[in-house]
């Protein structure tokens, strides 16, 4: 074969633009009795997600601040605020260093909030994500999508780990890429093996998973699995 004709191959085989993939599990399905082996167990991960809940936003109670501030990891911690008034628990989630803080659309719905919400984050040197739940347009974010740092597609009415996976949700996923072919977008309920390459196809690149890989025995095998 001479060299033009390897090029040529070369370019045929290769995908211009690879996208790699970030997976972040979620404690929340994890053995809160053993929260530290818990956490040491999913070092081959990228980071580290948080669901905070405040019973309101949301039908259900999870952790706050004092449960998760003891945690040592190296992973980059992702909070996931389920709650009416993120902008109380920022200080908090920043003290310990949060990679990224997201909120919810649905609960701070003026663009005036959103904007100082995103700066007050953006303050802490944390990043920040915008959150949709499944039922909530893209056109709801078109105030501030711009802005962020990352949008979370919810693939379940968020509250619980282990729901299934809502494939409904992909098309926003579809349209969000297209839009912004740079932009961070995580999906989040009922990622395991066989919806991971759903969302991946969708253009999803940083993947939530609870149960997928807190009820797994070899956790590194669940993460990598994900990964592909
Ligand atoms: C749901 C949470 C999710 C949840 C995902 O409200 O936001 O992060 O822990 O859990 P699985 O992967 O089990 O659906
Ligand atoms: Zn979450």
């Amino acid at each position: 074969m001479d060299n033009e004709a390897r090029i040529s191959i070369s370019i045929v085989h290769y995908p211009l633009f690879i996208m790699s993939v970030l997976i972040t599990p979620s404690i929340l399905s994890a053995d809160f009795g053993h929260l530290q082996d818990e956490v040491d167990s999913i070092v081959s991960a990228d980071w580290l997600h948080l669901d905070v809940m405040d019973g309101h936003f949301v039908p259900n109670l999870s952790f706050g601040f004092p449960v998760v501030k003891g945690i040592e990891t190296k992973l980059k911690l992702d909070t996931h605020l389920m709650v009416n008034n993120p902008a109380d628990r920022i200080e908090q989630f920043a003290s310990i260093h949060s990679y990224n803080i997201t909120f919810h659309a649905e609960a701070v719905q003026e663009t005036r909030a959103r904007r100082a919400l995103i700066d007050a984050i953006r303050k802490t040197s944390a990043t920040a994500g915008i959150a949709l739940n499944p039922g909530t347009p893209l056109s709801a974010i078109d105030d501030v999508v711009g802005d962020v740092d990352m949008v979370l597609v919810m693939s379940v009415n968020p509250g619980f780990g282990g729901q299934k996976f809502m494939p409904e949700v992909l098309s926003k996923i579809r349209e969000l890429r297209k839009k912004f072919p740079r932009l961070m977008i995580q999906i989040d309920g009922g990622i395991d093996t066989k919806t991971a390459p759903l969302a991946l196809e969708a253009g999803a690149d940083n993947l939530v998973a609870g149960n997928a890989i807190f009820s797994a025995k070899d956790r590194a095998a669940a993460i990598k699995a994900l990964r592909s």
